[in-house]
């Protein structure tokens, strides 16, 4: 179906002749076939919004529906690739068209020349439905990929076609159905099916002390990260990438800076897995929108990056997905509104960006997949509020609609207290559900630690103030020890360090003996102190610069170097008694 090109601001024009198509419809703009989607319908005029540069575009010119809306390709290749906000692949159109993209510079998201061997796990005659693997694709240099009937396909394996494919090639054809290839599409903004949902209560580890021991979510949970220019949300959410427990990381770069999505582009691919010393985009996804593509595109992003998060929790793996951040992608979408003329709510953004945040978080989740595995996919969604202030209609709208906030604060950050994860704001709706994972994996009693911990910390603060008000000198020995462990918790704790390679990452375990020590050390120096020994004496053992060196011990070292720091504090404070 064809139409006329009637109206144009923009990225968004209007084309008239299009009344049978259908709203998310994909369409293709002008003489130059620039990638588009309807984004309403009155009648037979059609809003669309183009997903490339479109000066020099015409009145009168052609416009032409697709009749599908707005998909992803799903398939080998996936990993390690670099794509913009609709799938493009960056390097290929880099190559071909220079440094910045070219218009209708169509080129397919998965190398169409790539020659894979399939391995099938089916025969014919086998009856196959959505889930079931149908064998595995392999080449040199990548990781095997699963091959999976898609979603809504079942039938009779007439024919099997094992040996090299290409990713459009028939590998699998049904009796009386459509080839089954190595790649399917899927539109973005649809979730895709799974058989049920299951309960979150294992732990989504990031490796991060402060997250995982105070502010947990679960694999399919869902937290947002405020943070104000430069509190270290690109860190944070590269630490999580290249530590947390996930099989797969997708990573959807919104950025609007020119220079800022140059730099993801330049370091991320340089980031080495931990896991496997190799580059850590060998099991990353990017979607990178740089600053030269239209707003469009970035609103897009986040669906295909989810939509290829899904993909890969299908076949039964475990899945987090970053955003960094969705105040980009919320400004996108306030500029569309606004070029729609829809009616503003607060700071100008749509009415509905708190619904299209709240669908867009439920389709994380920890499933039973279609096939019967268990897959998750986990988000986290980076905020830029401006000037830090968390009222924001973005922070608001994503904190009602995710299971846990992690707040980054500019003061901590400004004191070079990395992460810099604001205890006193952030919270996990998800800490009940996960505390009997915590209690069985990490040690017994790990609960109680942890709010003993928070307790410490909440009275440190009430202290500072009176301190603040009547100097630190009036205040008890009691008093200045618990301004004291609170220190050392904050420091030896709380603050880890991305860039020591033995504390970039903690095990619950290593966590749960450290907390352990240090709130033992505050108890019984506390107790020490009421026994009438004086607080000075205590600090002058240096017992507390060895607690702030348990961070940087390997996690196989802490128990020992625990026990060792514990018979030396009761042998220390025993003398301090009798003294
Ligand atoms: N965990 C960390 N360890 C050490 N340094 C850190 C850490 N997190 C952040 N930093 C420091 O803070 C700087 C800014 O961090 P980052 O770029 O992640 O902030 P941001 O919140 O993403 O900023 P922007 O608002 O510009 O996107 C880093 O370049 C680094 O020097
Ligand atoms: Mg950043």
């Amino acid at each position: 179906m064809s139409g006329t090109l009637v109206r144009m601001a923009g990225p968004t024009v209007v084309a008239e002749g299009l009344s049978g198509a259908g709203l998310n419809e994909v369409v293709r703009v002008g003489e130059e076939r620039l990638l588009g989607e309807i984004i309403r319908i009155e009648g037979d005029r059609a809003t669309i919004q183009v997903y490339e540069e479109t000066a020099g575009l015409a009145l009168g010119e052609p416009v032409e529906a697709s009749g599908e809306p707005l998909a992803v390709e799903l398939g080998p290749g996936l990993l390690g690739s670099v794509f913009d906000g609709v799938q493009r692949p960056l390097a290929e159109l880099a190559a071909r068209e220079g440094d910045f993209l070219g218009r209708g510079a169509s080129l397919p998201a998965l190398d169409r020349t790539r020659a894979w061997e399939f391995e099938p796990a089916v025969a014919p005659g086998d009856r196959v439905e959505a889930g079931v693997r149908l064998g595995v694709a392999r080449a040199a240099g990548a990781p095997d990929h699963p091959v999976v009937v898609p979603p809504g396909v079942a039938g009779r394996v007439a024919e099997v076609r094992a040996g090299a494919r290409r990713v459009e090639e028939p590998a699998v054809l049904l009796e009386g159905g459509a080839p089954l290839a190595l790649l399917e599409r899927w539109p973005v903004r649809r979730p895709r099916p799974a058989r049920r949902r299951l309960p979150p209560d294992v732990p989504f580890l990031t490796g991060q002390r402060v997250l995982d021991c105070f502010f947990p979510v679960s694999a399919g949970g869902t937290a947002v990260v405020p943070g104000g220019f430069g509190t270290g949300k690109t860190v944070l959410e590269q630490s999580l990438a290249k530590w947390a427990a996930a099989d797969v990381v997708v990573y959807v770069g919104c950025g609007e800076r020119g220079n800022e999505m140059s730099e993801v582009l330049d370091e991320f691919p340089r980031l080495e897995d931990p896991r496997t010393g190799g580059p850590l985009l060998a099991r990353t996804v990017m979607i990178v929108n740089t600053s030269n593509m239209p707003v469009a595109a970035r609103e897009a992003s986040i669906y295909t990056g989810c939509a290829i998060a899904e993909y890969f929790r299908d076949m039964g793996r475990s899945v987090a997905l970053m955003i960094d951040s969705t105040s980009r992608w919320a400004e996108a979408l306030r500029e569309i509104s606004a070029r729609l003329e829809e009616m503003p709510g607060e700071e100008g953004y749509p009415t509905y960006l708190a619904s299209r945040l709240a669908r867009f978080y439920e389709r994380a989740g920890r499933v039973e997949t279609l096939g019967g595995a268990e897959g998750a996919v986990t988000m986290v969604g980076a905020v830029s509020p401006p000037g830090g202030d968390l009222s924001e209609p973005v922070t608001q709208c994503s904190l009602r609609a995710t299971g846990a906030l992690w707040a980054l604060s500019a003061d901590l950050a400004h004191r070079r207290h990395y992460p810099a994860v604001d205890w006193s704001v952030s919270f996990t709706l998800e800490g009940d559900r996960l505390a009997g994972w915590f209690e069985r994996e990490a040690g017994d009693g790990f609960g109680a630690l942890r709010d003993e911990a928070r307790k410490l910390l909440q009275r440190e603060r009430e202290l500072a103030e009176v301190a603040e008000l009547v100097g630190t000198e009036s205040l008890q020995d009691a008093e200045r020890l618990v301004l004291e462990s609170a220190r050392l918790l904050r420091e030896g704790f709380l603050r880890q360090s991305a860039l020591d390679p033995a504390d970039a990452t903690c095990p619950p375990a290593k966590a749960f003996e450290m907390l352990r020590l240090f709130l033992e050390w505050h108890r019984r120096a506390g107790a020490a102190v009421g026994a009438g020994v004086p607080l000075r004496s205590i600090l002058d053992t240096g017992l507390g610069a060895r607690l702030l060196r348990l961070a940087q011990l390997p996690a196989a070292e802490v128990p020992g170097a625990a026990a060792a720091l514990r018979a030396d504090l009761s042998e220390a404070l025993a003398r301090l008694e009798a003294e």
